[in-house]
């Protein structure tokens, strides 16, 4: 079909023609740029009308969001050198194209990301769903409330301080962003609760929690999402974690959808990564794994060369087939990243190409864990 575009596209009374209907179809617009470039008689107007980004329920009880979010924390830390001109420019796109689920935690940056994200919602804040979280007190840099992270005091000082930075009166989706084991999970979400009673959040979420975590907090409060890391290499929660949200209507936000990168076959050695890239201390970037994973990579690019798109659209478009419940939320601090991944949405794989895509990257396929052995500890409690 989109090749059948393409060749339109060639001749310049098909190409006006296939501009009138992209108009109408914002994303295609989109998407066909990312696949073959640009085609000239649409590039002026497909900005001022790409609006078409899919919204869906999240979760059984949740607000009305995108099916594709976009995960700030890159804009802040972890991945190279932040760029906040570029990063606001990329979230306020993200806004036009009805990328409405905006992604952030107090811990990027110890609030810098939540900061930069206020500043970015300023005027536009009603086109948002804001997404935060707070209890990552390891990626915070220790905190300083004299609480643990999932110790009832220590969430209602982190709303009212994540509020503050957002510049919002309310969070729409409020998550407790690593379970804390020293306090019961009733505990930590029945502060959460007197939040929405208080007005000052909407709705609850977990992230990387393990199933009977979920059940419990459920039984307090109904959550609509668990973020987690679901991607071909991070296949963790097929199992008991996904069939538990299954069962409650819980949606998946699927986080590191492109691999933290890796996916979209651009950092296939370390000489790909800035010196001080967080992704050097990750186990699958370290010198012993990292060949063996770019190894993986190969037919995933092949069959990308096949279809025309890029090998991270692939691997996006593999987690969109998982589900109308999974909404993955890659990140990016680039407005023509963001175009590419959008137009990923939109790439319908048959089930025979995922099933392929998903014999490339069977469970436990990639070499490292996801995180440092201590990091690594919070996950799944
Ligand atoms: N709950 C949790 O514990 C947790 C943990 C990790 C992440 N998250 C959330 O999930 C979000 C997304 O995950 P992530 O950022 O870790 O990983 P990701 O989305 O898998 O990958 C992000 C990396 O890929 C690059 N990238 C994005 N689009 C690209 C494209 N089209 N082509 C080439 N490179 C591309 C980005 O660089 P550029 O900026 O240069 O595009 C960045 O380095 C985060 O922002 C954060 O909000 C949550």
């Amino acid at each position: 079909m989109i090749g059948e575009n393409h060749r339109l596209a060639r001749s310049p009374k098909r190409a006006w023609m296939l501009g009138a209907t992209l108009i109408r179809d914002p994303l295609a617009a989109c998407r066909l740029r990312a696949r073959f470039g640009a085609v000239p008689v649409l590039k002026r107007r497909q900005t001022a009308t790409m609006l078409g980004m899919k919204q869906r329920q999240l979760g059984r009880n949740g607000p009305m969001a995108s099916a594709q979010g976009l995960g700030c924390m890159g804009m802040s830390i972890f991945y190279g050198q932040p760029d906040d001109a570029s990063s606001i420019a990329t979230i306020h796109r993200a806004l036009d194209l009805g990328i409405n689920m905006i992604v952030t935690s107090d811990a990027y940056g110890n609030g810098a990301n939540e900061s930069l994200l206020g500043q970015a919602l300023k005027g536009r804040r009603d086109q948002a769903v804001v997404c935060t979280k707070f209890g990552n007190l390891a990626l915070a840099g220790g905190g300083d409330t004299g609480f643990t992270g999932g110790d009832p005091r220590h969430v209602a000082i982190a709303c009212d301080r994540s509020l503050k930075r957002l510049g919002v009166d309310v969070i729409d989706l409020y998550a407790l962003h690593r379970v804390d084991p020293l306090v019961p999970i009733e505990d930590t979400v029945g502060a959460m609760q007197r939040l929405v009673t208080q007005g000052k959040v909407r709705h609850l979420g977990l992230s990387e929690a393990g199933a009977s975590t979920i059940e419990r907090a459920y039984r307090v409060h109904p959550l609509v999402s668990l973020e987690t890391e679901y991607s071909l290499w991070s296949r963790d929660i097929e199992g008991d974690i996904l069939t538990t949200c299954r069962k409650l209507g819980m949606a998946i936000m699927a986080y590191s959808p492109l691999g933290r990168g890796f996916l979209t076959g651009t950092i296939k050695t370390l000489d790909a990564l800035g010196e001080k890239d967080g992704r050097r201390n990750m186990p699958r970037f370290k010198p012993e794994n990292i060949d063996k994973n770019a190894a993986l990579l190969e037919r995933i690019e092949a069959m990308a060369r096949d279809q025309g798109v890029t090998t991270g659209q692939l691997a996006l478009a593999w987690v969109h087939a998982q589900g109308d419940d999974v909404f993955p939320i890659p990140g990016t601090k680039r407005v023509t990243h963001l175009a590419q991944n959008a137009a990923a949405f939109d790439l319908a794989l048959t089930p025979q190409e995922v099933q392929a895509l998903g014999d490339l990257f069977p469970k436990n396929v990639a070499s490292g864990t996801r995180y440092p052995e201590p990091a690594m500890k919070g996950l799944g409690i």
